[in-house]
């Protein structure tokens, strides 16, 4: 089931909105990859500030999301995380699923939201995948949640640097820039 942007996204919107004209001054031909596309609200914020639409790649596990994705004329493919995933990239994007696993959460909506037993079984794959898939001087903005357990970037191989955080009644969400 396709997701809904939801407070994750927004607060991941508003980080590309502050950090994305920096980059692309730097670098004109700035490559751009989104991990989960899902409602595709990124793929369009990345291109409104001046992403180069060739230069937008995307990918989700989830057929739907593939289908919307390319629907709004982006390329999107379905892969598990970099499975299918060729090139390198300069900013690599992911708000993923990151709670806790619910039995009483609906077997569809379950692939956009539950990120494993603990939540942070899919972030510590794709942090393990994804420097192979950075530039040189490329960086990730990750959103991660205070009901995730802490992740320990540093062990995992990166440099970190809070981007902003956003405090909702019951979690707080941050993002994340990683550099290798
Ligand atoms: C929280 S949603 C965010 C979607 C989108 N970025 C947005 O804000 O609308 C997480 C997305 O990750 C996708 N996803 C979950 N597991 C994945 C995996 N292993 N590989 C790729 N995408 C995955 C889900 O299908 C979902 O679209």
């Amino acid at each position: 089931m396709r997701y809904q942007p939801a407070e994750d996204s927004y607060l991941l919107t508003n980080i590309l909105k502050k950090e994305l004209p920096k980059l692309i001054e730097r670098n004109p031909d700035l490559k751009f990859l989104e991990i989960g596309a899902g409602s595709g609200i990124h793929l369009l914020t990345a291109e409104k500030l001046g992403v180069k639409k060739e230069n937008i790649f995307s990918s989700d596990i989830d057929e739907d999301s593939v289908k919307h994705c390319n629907s709004l004329g982006y390329n999107c493919i379905k892969s598990d995380l970099f499975e299918d995933i060729i090139k390198k990239y300069n900013l690599i994007i992911f708000n993923p699923p990151y709670l806790p696993e619910d039995s009483k959460e609906p077997i569809d909506s379950k692939t956009a939201t539950t990120g494993g037993k603990k939540g942070d079984e899919i972030i510590l794959r794709f942090l393990e995948q994804a420097k192979d898939y950075l530039n040189e001087n490329g960086k990730i903005f990750l959103l991660a949640s205070s009901l995730t357990p802490k992740i320990d970037f540093e062990k995992l191989g990166y440099k970190f640097k809070e981007l902003g955080c956003e405090r909702l009644f019951y979690e707080q969400l941050c993002v994340w820039e990683l550099i290798i």
